[in-house]
């Protein structure tokens, strides 16, 4: 019965471990199970979202299981995408099977926005009666802001996120509707983003955070950046104000 079951997605920010929700840690400390990303480029395979849930758990190591994502999954390449898809959803299938009740997806900034959350849920409510929640996480998007000291959005400005991956079209197209453009997804191609921003006119306003909450926290302005970025990478281009400006 759907009653017995829940699939927790649950959003842990973006590396700070004290940006984490109390009822994000309520819900990971009821888990039976607790499913986590890992990549073959990290040591020993933790990843960031494993990494904040045992900083503030320790006790629940036991509880956490691994999901393989490889590093081409992160760049979007498709079957290597679903195939992280099914490997959730077949473990956290595999934990209900077992009698778990409570099963819970931490997930690095919001389980929301570019998550594999929506997917694996998909996926398991195909399979079995589950209830579904989402516990909100603050974005990646939203610690370049706080850190770098930028409004988002004022007034009746826009915001977009955009994926890097649509492509330098796309972003253009999205820079001349929005005030602000927040830009995801694009470290590895950090001077063609630099060029398509450049060219719109937005790049003296633009700055890049790189392992946003974290010690190695970076924000510097794109317009120093001349090579490519890890992974771990956001780009926010504000529009210019009277009033409000960053740090740099
Ligand atoms: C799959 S998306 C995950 C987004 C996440 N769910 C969120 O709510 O922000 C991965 C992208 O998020 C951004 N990102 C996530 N954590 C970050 C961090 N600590 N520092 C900089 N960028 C980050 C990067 O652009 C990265 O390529």
């Amino acid at each position: 019965m759907s009653a017995d079951r829940t699939l927790s997605g649950v959003g842990v920010g973006p590396g700070d471990p004290d940006h984490v929700t109390v009822k994000a840690l309520r819900i990971l400390e009821a888990a039976d199970v607790i499913l986590v990303p890992s990549t073959e480029a990290r040591a020993g395979g933790i990843g960031r979202a494993e990494e904040i849930v045992c900083t503030h758990l320790p006790n629940k190591a036991e509880a956490i299981s691994r999901i393989p994502f490889s590093m081409a999954e992160r760049r979007g390449i498709g079957a290597r995408r679903s195939q992280a898809w099914e490997a959730s959803a077949t473990a956290a299938v595999k934990a209900f099977e077992a009698g778990a009740s409570r099963v819970a997806f931490a997930t690095v900034g919001d389980a929301s926005v570019f998550s594999t959350f929506s997917y694996l849920s998909d996926l398991v409510s195909q399979r079995m009666e589950v209830k579904v929640e989402v516990i909100p996480g603050i974005t990646a998007m939203q610690a370049i802001a706080a850190a770098n000291r930028t409004p988002l959005v004022e007034g009746q400005e826009i915001l977009s996120l955009v994926p890097w991956t649509v492509g330098a079209e796309k972003l253009a197209r999205v820079c001349e509707l929005s005030d602000t453009v927040v830009v995801y997804k694009g470290g590895r191609e950090m001077t063609e983003l630099r060029a398509v921003l450049q060219a719109q006119g937005r790049l003296d306003d633009a700055v890049l955070g790189t392992d946003l909450g974290l010690p190695s926290e970076r924000v510097v302005p794109l317009a120093d950046v001349t090579e490519r970025a890890p992974y771990f990478s956001t780009v926010l281009a504000a529009p210019r104000r009277a009033t409000t400006g960053g740090r740099i």
